[in-house]
């Protein structure tokens, strides 16, 4: 099954408008529209509506770090679905670990975020992963398992097409370290066979990234691993060049 990769740009809390618009504006300079991958940018909030009519007519689309559940309410310092459309967004991050563990969201959380996206037509990225803990007591597959089975417990249907997963040890996030291409093969094959018991023989059309320490030295080696359908990139992607090479790692289309 040939899956588009996608290969996303997590600005976090790095960047100014007017830098996040500087960026956009030279990694689509840098394009040739030959490439393969999708490519995505989650900057600030405060960049989206200016990023969004920026980028309106090119291959780059744009995407919120994180959203809350409701359409609106009394809800201080958060940001809805609904604003999120109205502000340009396509995409959004849901449940990157450093959601998970500097703000407090649960597999429960991820799962309300999931459903709200999907109802929003928001395209959400769902973010999995355990810690170094986890993994070296044997513990990975089971957190795995358990991020996958409750972030999407309950969906009506199975909306393959309309969401993509982001494997990220959090070992790796940050700290130059990254999964080996046979690490992160393994963990991937393993989301799909999960995934399958959820969603059936769709998984196969499912997207999942990896993410945490990708950079232009190692991207090529992930990208090709069989289960490995693009890359969720954080430090790389505040270099024009460095988030090109990424892209272009993960091929040329037909
Ligand atoms: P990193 O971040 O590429 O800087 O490790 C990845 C992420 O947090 O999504």
């Amino acid at each position: 099954m040939s899956r588009q990769p996608i290969v996303a740009g997590n600005i976090k809390m790095f960047l100014t408008i007017e830098a996040c618009l500087e960026l956009f504006r030279q990694v689509w300079a840098g394009l040739n529209g030959k490439e393969r991958a999708q490519v995505l940018y989650f900057p600030p909030f405060t960049c989206l509506p200016d990023g969004a009519r920026l980028l309106a007519g090119s291959p780059l689309g744009i995407g919120g770090q994180n959203m809350y559940w409701a359409a609106e309410g009394a809800f201080t310092g958060e940001i809805s679905p609904r604003m999120l459309r109205d502000a340009g967004a396509s995409h959004v991050l849901i449940g990157h670990s450093e959601r998970r563990t500097l703000f407090g969201e649960t597999d429960e959380t991820v799962r309300r975020k999931v459903e709200a996206a999907l109802a929003h037509a928001l395209f959400p990225i769902v973010c999995i992963g355990e810690t170094l803990e986890e993994r070296e007591s044997g513990r990975t597959e089971a957190v795995l398992s358990r991020q996958i089975r409750q972030g999407f417990k309950e969906l009506d249907a199975a909306p393959v097409r309309s969401l993509a997963l982001a494997y990220e040890p959090v070992w790796a996030i940050g700290t130059g370290r990254n999964a080996t291409p046979e690490q992160a093969q393994e963990a991937h094959r393993f989301i799909r066979g999960e995934l399958a018991l959820l969603f059936g023989a769709e998984a196969a059309a499912l997207r999942i990234l990896y993410g945490g320490s990708v950079k232009p030295e190692n991207a090529a080696d992930l990208l090709s691993q069989p289960d490995v359908d693009g890359a969720l990139v954080g430090g790389a992607c505040l270099k024009p060049d460095s988030f090109l090479s990424i892209i272009r790692a993960a091929g040329v289309g037909d």
